[in-house]
């Protein structure tokens, strides 16, 4: 059952009880009419109460019916709503822990509402691409004002209950508690048991002294940050009904742009990132009660740029880190990066001096082995050399307590052979973070053939622990994110060749949508760590094509910014890249060498080529079992390389495009004699797709 119903006197508690936050699905909303029937049918219950079990209120819909017709089941939501406006008995709402959605538009239905503190509120639609559907967009500014609902319809973002009932001449709560939430709320429905008539918020004014200087306002503020995303647009025009049209009016109007929204490819791209968030959690083979190993305490190997980015995820969680180096010269510069980095958030007012010292005073340093070897996890991210990794891996063997989990940040090695070093294969990890290792999300999380169910699981629980996003990548070349990356770099390299300017390229691919473009992107990383790689590959894979512009210009020793000079020039101490001459003198003179007379590309086609490149690569990925599943694929490109949130990653918008028109574009760019048919040859799997009309999810 996903609502309960119990007497307390003469007022009636519907408790909704849909764990994990109450969701707001078909058994639970019928469980609430159901309650309320009752409550109307029996003449001893004067009032109802209205609360949640366990963890919440209620955080809105339940997400496991997204989609599905049984989300507009009757009784729906609105319908819902109505039956709690229309009950002829006082409905109080006792809101505690998380009200939220459809939650906060259940509330708001109800005749009072008393609210424990500390409670999160929000209309968070607007995140998956949406606006608020039940009459959140038409009932909160009626209750806390115009702009204080607008500012939380369009952000998305919860407030805390005391706050809401700290806005002057609000009606969103009649009372906070400290406490038991229930026992206020049946206390206080006694107290207005009698009172007629019922209060409604629809019968509430939403009113705003200057109405169209302030929604014009609205309009510029959003439009400026909100560029490729329509929903928050329509949040404005949503809470401007409510303020300019009749209640009824207002409803229609929110209901039409929230089934407009629905179908969008942008709410489609960013419900899409909602699910591959919490599917890459998942892993077949491993349960979700498998038992995990406890992590108190963690070393860090190098204090190199990843050392110290690393070291610092588990500080901020308020895990103790010991960092372990061969110098300690490389441990006090470490040490200082590390402190200069939280004085910089200091600075910004993003984090407070004490907190600061907090976080430092977790951290320790050594040069011995000897005082990491009661760490529970330990993570080494010294040079990509596997001969220094074996040296590592070995004397960790050798001295770290039984059950301790190795893991390694190699980028490229491979995690099986590291593990071979040690006499504990399974306790071996890949834990590939990316860099800036303390800001970016994703955490690449790398299962060897040995690694055991229960150091993968610690590991899963830890990321979350440490707020990233972890997504499970087999042992591979490049694992998933860098694998697929090398070949959309090859194809921004045959661009040059062929008549692009690095320029054109970037511009192109950040049209799209792209944070960064290519040439800027190895600018920021190094160019020097492509042309290692690529050197190892001249090696590896004799007959696979590269255009040697990126090696002629590492021999120029533009690294990129770190050096003042890559694919751009930079003003000493500036990051603003600026179109070289010198840089496309050389692509030029190199093109003259191939005989290649320069064409012009559009950019279409750069698109095209860059980022069907990935998806190809991606699909050979997912064909060969090292990604669990596309959407895992496109996490690792919306939280690790920039791609643009709304078209919801490579393989989801392969999807979009149709995995036909994919292939297609792929045949015609084989043809082009300057490009590389081999690279354009359909991963198997895109193949068959295609041909059978499906997509990747
Ligand atoms: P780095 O050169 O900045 O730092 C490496 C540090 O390890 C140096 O401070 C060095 O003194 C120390 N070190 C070397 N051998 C050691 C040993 N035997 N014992 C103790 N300390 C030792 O290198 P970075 O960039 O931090 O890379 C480290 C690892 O992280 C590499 O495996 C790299 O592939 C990987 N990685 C690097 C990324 C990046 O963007 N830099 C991104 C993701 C992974």
């Amino acid at each position: 059952m996903s609502a309960s119903y119990e007497l307390h006197g003469s007022v009636a508690v519907i408790t909704l009880n849909n764990p994990p936050v109450n969701g707001l699905g078909y058994e639970t909303r019928k469980g609430i009419t159901d309650g309320l029937n009752k409550a109307e049918d029996d003449a001893n219950v004067k009032a109802v109460v209205i609360t949640g079990a366990g963890k919440a209120f209620s955080g809105g819909a339940d997400i496991r019916e997204f989609g599905s017709p049984k989300a507009l089941q009757e009784p729906n939501l609105l319908s819902v709503i109505k039956t709690v406006e229309d009950c002829s008995k006082p409905v109080v709402a006792a809101i505690h822990s998380v009200c939220m959605g459809g939650g906060l538009e259940l509330a708001l239905g109800c005749h009072y509402r008393v609210a424990a503190s500390g409670t999160q509120v929000a209309l968070p639609e607007v995140k998956i691409g949406l606006v608020p559907g039940a009459g959140g967009t038409q009932r909160l500014p009626r209750v806390i004002g115009v702009e204080n609902a607008l500012n939380m319809i369009v952000s998305g973002d919860p407030v805390k209950s005391e706050l809401l009932a700290a806005i002057p001449g609000q009606t969103l709560f009649s009372k906070i508690v400290d406490g038991d939430v229930v026992a206020a709320a049946v206390a206080f429905a006694n107290e207005v048991a009698d009172q007629r008539p019922l209060p409604l918020v629809r019968k509430l004014k939403a009113e705003h002294p200057n109405p169209d200087g302030y929604f014009q306002f609205a309009r510029n503020t959003v439009k400026a940050v909100a560029k490729n995303f329509p929903a928050p647009a329509k949040c404005v025009d949503a809470v401007e009904a409510a303020l300019k049209k009749k209640f009824d009016d207002g409803m229609a109007f929110e209901r039409e742009q929230f089934v407009a929204l629905m179908m969008t490819p942008e709410c489609k791209a960013l419900r899409h990132a909602f699910f591959a968030e919490r599917a890459a959690s998942k892993i077949p083979d491993v349960p979700e009660d498998t038992p995990v190993r406890a992590i108190n305490k963690v070393a860090v190997i190098g204090a190199g740029t990843m050392g110290g980015g690393i070291s610092m995820n588990f500080l901020n969680a308020g895990i103790p880190v010991v960092m372990l180096e061969m110098k300690q010269e490389a441990l006090d510069r470490g040490i200082g990066v590390m402190r200069k980095n939280y004085e910089a958030q200091v600075k910004k007012g993003k984090l407070k001096q004490d907190k600061l010292e907090q976080r430092m005073g977790l951290l320790s340093s050594t040069l011995s082995y000897d005082e990491i070897k009661d760490a529970d996890l330990v993570i080494e991210a010294v040079f990509e050399d596997i001969g220094v990794k074996e040296q590592v891996f070995k004397t960790l063997d050798e001295v770290m307590k039984p059950g301790a989990i190795l893991a390694s940040n190699t980028s490229t090695l491979d995690v099986n052979k590291i593990a071979s070093f040690t006499r504990r294969p399974q306790d071996v990890i890949g834990m590939h973070f990316f860099s800036p290792a303390n800001v970016m999300k994703l955490l690449e999380v790398i299962r060897g053939e040995k690694t055991a169910k229960d150091v993968l699981a610690t590991v899963m629980q830890l990321a979350k622990k440490i707020k990233k996003t972890a997504v499970v990548s087999g042992v591979c070349d490049g694992f998933i994110g860098n694998r697929m990356i090398e070949q959309y770099s090859r194809q921004a390299g045959f661009l040059l060749e062929e008549g692009c300017t690095p320029e054109q390229v970037d511009r192109a691919i950040e049209k799209f949508g792209f944070a960064m473009g290519p040439f800027r992107m190895g600018d920021l990383a190094g160019n020097d760590v492509g042309w290692y790689i690529r050197k190892r590959r001249y090696i590896e894979k004799p007959n696979m094509r590269y255009s040697k512009t990126a090696d002629l210009l590492c021999e120029m020793g533009r690294f990129g910014q770190k050096t003042g000079a890559g694919w751009y020039d930079y003003k000493a101490g500036k990051r603003d890249a600026i179109a070289s001459p010198v840089v496309n003198e050389m692509i030029e003179k190199h093109r003259a060498e191939l005989g290649v007379s320069p064409r012009k590309i559009s950019d279409d086609e750069i698109v095209g080529r860059l980022v069907y490149a990935l998806v190809n690569e991606g699909a050979k990925i997912l064909e060969e079992g090292i990604a669990l599943r596309a959407s895992d694929i496109d996490m690792v490109y919306l939280t690790g390389y920039g791609f643009p949130l709304w078209r919801g990653g490579p393989m989801c918008y392969a999807d979009t495009m149709g995995l036909f028109n994919v292939v297609q574009s792929m045949r015609r760019f084989a043809r082009n004699p300057l490009d590389d048919a081999t690279f354009w040859q359909p991963a198997p799997l895109l193949a068959r797709l295609a041909e059978e009309g499906k997509t990747f999810s």
